[in-house]
């Protein structure tokens, strides 16, 4: 059965995902283009990998992509809070990139305050964040992201890179699940 059964509603078309990843590309060519290091945009897996793919398309500076992979949330739709890395970032010439991070969604926050913290340790030219989507209502720790694609209430989503246990993720817009599928 198709997948949008599963929809209590779409909340983000493709095209406006698709007008909002060009804005923020405008505002990532304009922040960098005097910068002399390198623009490195770092995709949180695996949530953030449809949005990376169309957001590195649109910039025009040259980047460069890395990942790293950290669990925050179990399988379901609570968070536990706590922030592991399970993929690292190995590169050695931090000091010499301007690192984007680019997730799907915050949430608590935590994922990316954690992160951008780390990665300022570890040495970074500089640390900012773009994230798809934003739900600063349910923000537990104090953290901002530089740049926004849409801020949104506080419901599931699904949809371009965001999973509810594992599914969804290939669909082309962002949709609010229906709760029945997430409660049984
Ligand atoms: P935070 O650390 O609470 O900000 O968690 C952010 C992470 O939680 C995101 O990268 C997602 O993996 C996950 N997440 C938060 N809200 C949703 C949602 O509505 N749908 C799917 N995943 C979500
Ligand atoms: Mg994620």
């Amino acid at each position: 059965m198709s997948q949008i059964n599963d929809m209590e509603r779409i909340l983000i078309s493709e095209e406006q995902i698709a007008e909002a990843v060009s804005r923020i590309a405008a505002e990532v060519d304009e922040y960098y283009k005097n910068s002399e290091r390198r623009l490195v945009l770092l995709g949180i897996l695996k949530g953030s990998v449809v949005f990376m793919g169309d957001l590195m398309k649109k910039i025009t500076l040259p980047v460069e992509i890395d990942f790293m992979k950290v669990s925050s949330y179990g399988s379901g739709t609570k968070t536990t809070g706590k922030v592991n890395i399970i993929l690292d970032l190995l590169r050695k010439d931090l000091e010499n990139c301007d690192i984007l991070v680019v997730e799907d969604i915050i949430d608590s926050g935590k994922t990316l305050s954690y992160l951008t913290e780390y990665l300022k340790l570890k040495g970074a030219g500089s640390v900012r964040t773009a994230t798809l989507l934003d739900k600063p209502d349910r923000r537990e720790v104090n953290f901002t992201p530089d740049h926004v694609g849409f801020s949104i209430p506080d419901a599931f989503v699904v949809g371009y890179g965001l999973d509810y246990a594992e599914a969804y993720r290939a669909l082309p817009y962002v949709g609010i699940l229906k709760p029945e599928i997430y409660s049984k």
